[in-house]
Order: C-alpha cells, then sequence, then structure tokens
C-alpha cells in the first residue's frame, strides 16, 4: 500500500505534499542513552558491521555519513579506513555533541564541527572529520564531494526518501558508492502498519520492503549492485538489509 500510494520520483521532481518527519528534539532526547552498549551491540553494531565489510572491498578516499547519530561508525571508519576526507552529518545538535567527543576522545584525528557549514566540502584536513549540522533533504556539501555516502538505521526517519536520494546522488561523484542500511521488512503490509502507527505518535518512520527500496534507489539514478540481509536479534519481520548500489 505505502509503495503503491507513494511511487518514486525521477531525480529532480519535486513533492507534490509537504512530507513531515519527527522532530529534532526527539533525536536529542534519544542520543542521552543511545551509546548503551546492549543497544548498540544489539541493534547498530551489526549494520555498522556490514557496512564497513562493503567499504573494504573497495575503500573510498572520501566518505559521508548521512544521519550519523553519535558517530559510532564515523569513529570506525577514521579509525580502519582512514579516508582523506570524512563527514558526519545530521539534524540532532545532541547526536553531532556526543560524536564529538567520540571522536575527539577515541583517536588522533582532528574533528571538525560546522553549525550549518560545510567544511568537508572545502578542503577537510587529510585524515579529518567533519561533523555538519544539516538536513538529509538539503545537504550543506557541493556537488560530487564524496566517493562513498552510508547512512545506517536513519533513511527511514528521512520524511522524502525521493529528496534524500537526488540529494545523495548529487554529493556522490559518478561512479561513487551508496550503502544503505536499515529495516526493510519482507511485505509492504509490515511497513504499512509501522508507517500508520509512528505518524500516530507523532514520530512517522518509512521502512520499504527491499524491491520497493531498489526502485526508488534505480528511479534517483543508481544501479543497485546488492541487497543482503543483515543477520541481527531479533529480525524475523523487520530485518536489515544492506542496499549497495553505484551512481551512474
Ligand atoms: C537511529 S539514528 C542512527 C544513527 C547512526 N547512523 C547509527 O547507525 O548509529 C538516526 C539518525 O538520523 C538522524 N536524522 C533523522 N532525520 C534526519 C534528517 N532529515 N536529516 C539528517 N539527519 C536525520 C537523527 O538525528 C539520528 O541521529
Amino acid at each position: 500500500m505505502a509503495d503503491d500510494a507513494n511511487p518514486p520520483r525521477a531525480r529532480g521532481a519535486t513533492a507534490a505534499t509537504r512530507a513531515w518527519g519527527p522532530p529534532r528534539g526527539f533525536f536529542d532526547v534519544w542520543s542521552r542513552v543511545y551509546d548503551h552498549p546492549v543497544l548498540q551491540w544489539m541493534t547498530y553494531r551489526p549494520v555498522h558491521d556490514a557496512v564497513l565489510r562493503a567499504l573494504r572491498r573497495r575503500p573510498p578516499q572520501s566518505v559521508l555519513d548521512l544521519g550519523c547519530g553519535t558517530g559510532q561508525l564515523l569513529a570506525r571508519i577514521a579509525g580502519e579506513l582512514r579516508p582523506r576526507r570524512l563527514a558526519g552529518c545530521d539534524y540532532s545538535s545532541g547526536m553531532l555533541t556526543h560524536a564529538a567527543e567520540r571522536l575527539r576522545d577515541g583517536s588522533a584525528v582532528p574533528v571538525q564541527v560546522g553549525g550549518t557549514s560545510p567544511p568537508a566540502a572545502h578542503g577537510a584536513t587529510p585524515a579529518g572529520v567533519a561533523l555538519v549540522r544539516g538536513d538529509a533533504l538539503r545537504l550543506p556539501f557541493a556537488s560530487g564531494t564524496f566517493d562513498a555516502v552510508v547512512s545506517t538505521e536513519a533513511f527511514h526517519w528521512f520524511p522524502d526518501q525521493d529528496a534524500a536520494l537526488a540529494e545523495i546522488a548529487r554529493v556522490l561523484r559518478p561512479d561513487g558508492t551508496l550503502l544503505l542500511g536499515f529495516v526493510n521488512p519482507p511485505l509492504a503490509v509490515i511497513g504499512d502498519v509501522f508507517r500508520i502507527g509512528s505518524r500516530l505518535l507523532g514520530a512517522p518512520l518509512r521502512w520499504p520492503t527491499p524491491a520497493a527500496l531498489r526502485r526508488r534507489v534505480e528511479v534517483a539514478g543508481f544501479a543497485v549492485t546488492g541487497q543482503r540481509r543483515i543477520l541481527r536479534l531479533p529480525g524475523f519481520l523487520l530485518p536489515p538489509v544492506l542496499t549497495e548500489a553505484r551512481r551512474l
């Protein structure tokens, strides 16, 4: 139902109606408990592991983590892959504050924290990390800035997924890599139930099936090169899937 009611729009098309997402304050509050080790181990770590495995196959020189949260994945990318340019973008200042603390404490890399300015887009320190407050629907980066854009457990919160994909396509260079890791339920009806329920609670989320996400990504100007289920407990009806795509 959700997929038919909300077909993907081609690159550059505009939303007919104004979509809305959860308020930033929702994530600011969440950031206080977000780094609990059990929560991280059970929920987020398996998705980060899958993204890192994919990045290691073709290590990028410049990476954007979109919806980077408290910087757990950013810290691992900085430590393990050491790209020349690494940026985290999130619209919650609470999340970004925790990310800045983690990156400063946990590694030798310099961290630049920008309000809504894009330090990474204009010559960030090599091997440095830029944390930028910004909205996925209007990314504060120049076109063609990154070799890879990754986004874990965040894409379902973006109120207009086609607009977010268009922005991701814009900031990626041609042939750049997109890695999206989040829940893709096997049946559209499961996504519909959560979409309606979360909307009633004031924090709407949108979980597409793998096939529906593939269509959206392709319409946005990507070739989907793989969709792999990520093992996580419990994950029977709500399995995370890693979608890998290449910008055409
Ligand atoms: C569940 S957290 C995931 C954080 C991180 N990617 C991880 O795997 O640990 C979702 C993140 O998406 C961010 N987010 C939600 N909507 C956003 C938007 N429209 N633009 C930018 N960030 C957004 C939230 O602030 C939050 O930090």
